[in-house]
């Protein structure tokens, strides 16, 4: 009889034939995060891509981090399981559109989010994500105004968290948080009156309003896996059920779904399966492939995120 190896087995060994690094964002299916080398958020996955020096980086997650490794690491091979794991609060924010309103108010610092495409990263001063974002516009001159792109609840939250008057911020939003509605996260929590509310920056004012932690994905686990309360509900994608029961396995998490659906599930970043995987590594396709001077303009204002945190 001949042997035949499992898909997972298959990743392993091209992992090893192509000394490739596989990074996984905690909103990736279980299988795809437990064949990782590294899980994370994605300022953990972009400092680690930084340092990888091995020759492929394969990233399960969607395109603009993908994106931001192989600017920050530009002699690597980067690839991405689907190229169309893309995401809405990038859709939102086209380059030419970023530039119309950057010759309207040439005053402002640009802050933008790190869900921005590479062309959008060009354009602006400093990047942020879900974990620095307060810390971020903080270390800008108060007297500075800002422009803070793309996501309309991350600006308003920190505008709100820094007292920041002077933030003129974008219209986009995530098409997962922006849809938890506040009144199933109330239906929620008469279900479960012992259990505490965690949740990311992308989801609405009123949801924002009602929990007990805000933070970025990994924050969201840190916090629940080391509070001593035992049940939480979690307003984020449920990709992170998969680490919380991993680190956790004693206590209770529930997730609320969308508004449009009945999940809470990234439709982008569920594109990438372990099959596109495999492939990607036999294949070394999709591959993130950006101008050299483009990469050179983008890649300034992410080493200046990351000189602050
Ligand atoms: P994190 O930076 O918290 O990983 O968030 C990325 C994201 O896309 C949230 O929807
Ligand atoms: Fe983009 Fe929202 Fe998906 Fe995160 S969850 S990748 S912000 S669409």
């Amino acid at each position: 009889m001949i042997a035949t190896n499992t898909i997972a087995e298959e990743i392993l060994d091209l992992k090893r034939q192509k000394r490739a690094i596989l990074l996984a964002h905690l909103y990736q299916e279980p299988e795809i995060q437990e064949l990782a080398d590294v899980t994370g958020d994605s300022l953990e996955l972009a400092r680690k891509a930084q340092t990888f020096d091995g020759d492929v980086i394969a990233f399960c997650g969607v395109w603009f981090m993908a994106e931001t490794a192989k600017i920050l690491n530009p002699s690597r091979i980067v690839i991405v399981p689907d190229k169309d794991a893309g995401c809405s609060l990038v859709d939102s924010c086209p380059a030419d559109q970023v530039r119309a309103t950057k010759r309207r108010f040439p005053d402002h610092t640009v802050v933008s989010y790190i869900n921005t495409s590479a062309a959008v990263k060009a354009e602006s001063d400093i990047i942020c994500t879900s974990r620095n974002a307060v810390a971020i516009v903080n270390s800008i001159p108060a007297e500075k105004p800002i422009l803070f792109l793309p996501d309309i609840n991350l600006g308003n939250f920190v505008k709100k968290e820094t007292g920041r008057e002077n933030m003129r911020i974008w219209q986009g939003a995530c098409i997962v948080h922006a849809t938890f509605a506040a009144r199933k996260l109330q239906a929620a929590r008469t279900e479960h009156p012992s259990a505490l509310v965690a949740s990311h920056p992308e989801c609405p004012p009123e949801v924002l309003r009602m929990s007990d932690f805000i933070g970025s994905t990994s924050a969201i686990i840190d916090w629940c896996v080391t509070h001593e309360a035992d049940e939480f509900i979690v307003m984020t994608e449920s990709g992170v059920a998969h680490s919380l029961h991993k680190r956790a396995p004693h206590k209770r998490f529930h997730f609320v779904p969308n508004e449009n659906c009945n999940c809470s599930e990234c439709p982008y970043m569920k594109r990438n399966t372990l099959e596109k995987l495999r492939d990607a590594l036999r294949t070394l396709e999709p591959r993130v492939e950006l101008p050299a001077e483009l990469m050179e303009r983008a890649r300034l204002p992410i080493e200046r995120m990351l000189a602050v945190k």
